[in-house]
């Protein structure tokens, strides 16, 4: 499932020995393989392949210029959700004409700045944004591709905070509106409305959820097509799991055994926007141990990374696997997951510095022995991790590590104190 092994009682990445790292770049640090990026991707492009499909690598997983330049070179295509995004996606030189534009609430200079670079999609929201986006293509004299997106009201078994299939969420348009929508926005000027877009939610743990939003809006494209009207591409969005707490998510080739045969013959070009499931596991956060100490029944340690650098813990109650980096005894862990109690391990809750009982990074784990000075890496934590983090409590954001083999490069530098303060200096 990734690079990141226990080798002679230490964590490695590839080959590269995790304590080295942050002996050289400090902590907290997060740590990527490129290996296991890679083959994340190519297992979901050879999943996908009899669709031919464009694969648009979510950008706000894991946002790292570097990091975006290696799935380039796998041949990804880009998903973005801000004009910051596109700027990132430009600035490795990907194809305008590859790339989506998401999200619900894309703002004016926005749309002009991807219409300007010629963007390939506009996955569109809502019949307010259509209006919007054909009249911001037409005064520019251009044409924008749109997909509208539908929300399929399909309940896709994850947190209430990333479900965004079902009708009650701001995602989409419903399914019986989007006829309306179609017939309405059809031949307008500055639009070519030829596409369909869904994303139900994420992570999705099980097929069903997108073999049932995939067939609901397939029957919509059959009736659309009744009506008149082109739809010659579908994107199906991303949401496929990755492994947190063992090895609970789908293989590819599981969920395409589903969904091929779904889109296969259909004439319809096929997007896919997969984020978690190409770089979750392809990260670790590596955080240093600064102090141990107890209260009432309870031990915590504290760590030098905190909610600003892994929020997902507090956000959703996420779990993330954590075990130090040369564990006293050499006391490696079989597997990675929460119900893990070895004998020789005591119970801690894993804590930041921040000013709120909100900052943990993991509660109740049975952890080998501890001392101030140790490293501890969560695991799992490519995706949505480093993207998330914030400067709340003005602390610096952590450095990115990218290893290959036996070599390590530095893709993000520590933020400094200057980096805090000057964008105040106005
Ligand atoms: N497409 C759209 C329209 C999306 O909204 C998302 C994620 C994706 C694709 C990529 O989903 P993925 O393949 O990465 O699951 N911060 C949360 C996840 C929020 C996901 C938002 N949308 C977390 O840490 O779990």
């Amino acid at each position: 499932m990734d690079h990141f092994t226990y080798r002679d009682g230490v964590l490695c990445c590839e080959d590269v020995e995790a304590g080295a790292l942050a002996e050289e770049f400090q902590t907290p640090l997060y740590v990527y393989s490129s290996g296991t990026l890679r083959e994340h991707y190519r297992r979901l492009q050879a999943a996908t392949a009899p669709l031919d499909a464009t694969i648009c690598f979510s950008v706000k997983s894991c946002h790292n210029l570097a990091i975006l330049r290696l799935l380039k070179d796998c041949g990804a295509s880009f998903d973005v959700v801000s004009g910051g995004e596109l700027r990132r996606v430009l600035e490795i030189g990907a194809a305008p004409s590859s790339i989506v534009f998401a999200g619900v609430g894309k703002t004016d200079t926005e749309i002009a700045y991807a219409l300007d670079v010629g963007i390939g999609w506009f996955n569109v929201e809502s019949e307010a944004e259509l209006v919007n986006l054909g009249s911001i293509a037409e005064s520019r004299g251009v044409t924008a591709r749109a997909a509208l997106r539908v929300n399929p009201n399909v309940d896709p078994k994850t947190h209430v905070y990333t479900t965004t299939g079902k009708r009650e969420t701001k995602f989409g348009v419903d399914l019986d509106r989007a006829r309306k929508v179609f017939c309405d926005f059809d031949r307008r000027p500055g639009l070519d409305l030829s596409g369909i877009h869904l994303h139900i939610g994420s992570p999705v743990n099980t097929v069903e959820p997108y073999v049932e939003a995939i067939t609901k809006t397939l029957a919509l494209i059959d009736e659309l097509s009744r009506l008149g009207h082109v739809v010659s591409a579908i994107n199906i969005g991303g949401g496929f799991g990755a492994h947190y707490d063992g090895s609970e998510a789908p293989a590819a080739s599981v969920y395409a055994e589903r969904i091929v045969p779904l889109l296969k013959g259909r004439s319809l070009d096929v997007m896919l926007e997969p984020g978690r499931s190409t770089c979750a596991n392809a990260g670790v956060l590596l955080t240093r141990v600064l102090y141990s100490k107890a209260s009432g029944d309870r031990r915590f340690l504290i760590v030098d990374a905190a909610i600003t650098d892994l929020l997902r813990p507090a956000l959703y109650g996420a779990f993330h696997f954590a075990w130090p980096v040369a564990p006293a005894g050499r006391l490696v862990p079989p597997r990675r997951s929460g119900d893990l109690k070895l004998d020789g391990t005591g119970r801690v809750d894993i804590v930041g510095p921040v000013c709120e009982s909100g900052d943990f990074l993991a509660k109740d784990r049975w952890l080998p022995p501890v001392e101030r000075g140790d490293l501890i890496s969560l695991f799992s934590t490519g995706a949505y991790g480093f993207v998330m983090s914030s400067q709340y409590n003005s602390r610096l954001r952590a450095a990115e590590v990218l290893v290959a083999g036996n070599r390590a490069r530095l893709i993000r530098r520590r933020e400094t104190y200057d980096d805090l303060v000057a964008p105040e200096r106005v």
